[in-house]
């Protein structure tokens, strides 16, 4: 089953948005089969991003990434990866749609509340890079029958 990488930024902790975002993906129908509050040290958090060290938001997204607390989680289902973006919205929160959590949550593009992997190939790097093997679940919920044909 496809699994992506999702973290909640400083930003979305600290606004209290935890418990909305966890809802909007629960009751999408996917599966959280990782989840932690953790500080994020600058190793980690320039490994994560490592595709952007030449951007020069670069250093300010490290600085921000690693200022406060965070909520790491790992999601599971069909397709979940590509789902998760569109339940995420475009990345500048201004030209997010409605209805997305950026989209109904954000104004600057600096402060976009979420992160998700961007491919199932970044989705498997971003999992192996947030979480030991033993940190994540395997299971079933029951409602999967009523969710799945
Ligand atoms: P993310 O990786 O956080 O899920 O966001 P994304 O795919 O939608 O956007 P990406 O291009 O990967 O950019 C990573 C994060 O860098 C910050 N950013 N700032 N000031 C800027 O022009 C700028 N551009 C990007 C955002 O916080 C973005 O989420
Ligand atoms: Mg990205």
């Amino acid at each position: 089953m496809e699994r992506t990488f999702l973290a909640i930024k400083p930003d979305g902790v600290q606004r209290g948005l935890v418990g909305e975002i966890i809802r909007r993906l629960e009751t999408k129908g996917f599966t959280l089969v990782g989840l932690k509050l953790m500080s994020v040290s600058k190793e980690l958090a320039e490994s994560h991003y490592d595709v952007h060290r030449e951007r020069p938001f670069f250093d300010s997204l490290v600085k921000f990434i690693t200022s406060a607390p965070i909520v790491a989680m790992v999601w599971e289902g069909d397709g979940v990866v590509a789902s998760a973006r569109k339940i995420i919205g475009a990345t500048n929160p201004l030209t997010s749609d409605p209805g997305t959590i950026r989209g109904d949550f954000g104004v600057s593009i600096g402060r976009n509340i979420i992160h998700g992997s961007d491919a199932v190939e970044t989705a498997k790097r971003e999992v192996a890079l947030w979480f030991k093997d033993e940190e994540l679940v395997n299971w079933q919920p029951q409602m999967t029958t009523w969710l799945y044909e």
